[in-house]
């Protein structure tokens, strides 16, 4: 699989030869500036909910890319009434087969409302199985006692978790999460972007390493093969 990192917790998995985005929120975004848009053609979008720092790219990448939605109910109705219409509607404890992997929402501690200020559902995070790897998304979320469940439905091989703290948990409850997940491997994401949630890399790397665990801060811009 391959990881390729877009700023905040935008971030493309290229998995079964199909690249699946998450998150689009990257115009708005002024660390990501060198990042061309209108290069990300993904084949999925899969977005956790429905705030503006996940969703502000959704509608123009969707429609260039006539890439196909994956969220929760309210987020792909939204979507419907911009004009892109391909799109999968699902909630909680839902599980959907694509033809590279199965993707579960899962909970997520946190709000949800779309740009416009519509109601934006619950948040989510998602669970994907693939034959090249399992990997958990956590979406924006606190530590919550749910993550204990995920390991019955998968064997991770890596995961992707806010650690800013601030809106999501911070790097100490992230840990704890790794270790409800049952994972080693940890992508950081949703940190530095804004001034309430910028961090420490060096203390953030070594809570890690003391709990041996392995977190990665990627660059934007950057790929890392996993
Ligand atoms: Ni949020
Ligand atoms: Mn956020």
């Amino acid at each position: 699989m391959k990881f390729t990192y877009y700023g905040h917790s935008c971030f493309e998995i290229e998995v079964a030869g199909k690249r699946i985005l998450f998150d689009p929120f990257i115009s708005g975004n002024e660390q990501a500036k060198e990042i061309d848009i209108n290069s990300i053609q993904p084949d999925y979008v899969l977005i956790s909910h429905g705030h503006g720092d996940h969703i502000a790219d959704a509608v123009q990448i969707l429609k260039s890319s006539g890439a196909f939605a994956i969220s929760t109910y309210e987020v792909v109705m939204w979507l419907n009434k911009q004009g892109c219409e391909n799109g999968r509607p699902m909630n909680h404890g839902g599980q959907f087969k694509t033809d590279f992997g199965t993707v579960k929402l899962v909970n997520a501690v946190h709000s949800s409302d779309l740009p416009d200020g519509s109601y934006g559902g619950n948040p989510v995070g998602f669970v994907i199985n693939t034959e090249e790897g399992n990997f958990y998304y956590a979406g924006d979320t606190a530590l919550t006692m749910d993550m204990k469940l995920i390991p019955l439905w998968s064997k991770l091989d890596f995961s992707i978790l806010p650690i800013g703290d601030n809106f999501t948990m911070g790097l100490d409850d992230a840990v704890i999460a790794a270790d409800f997940v049952d994972c080693d491997k940890i992508i950081g994401v949703h940190f530095d972007t804004f001034g309430f949630i910028k961090i420490n890399h060096e203390e953030a790397v070594s809570k890690f390493a003391a709990a041996k665990k392995e977190l990665i801060l990627p660059k934007i811009g950057q790929s890392i093969e996993l």
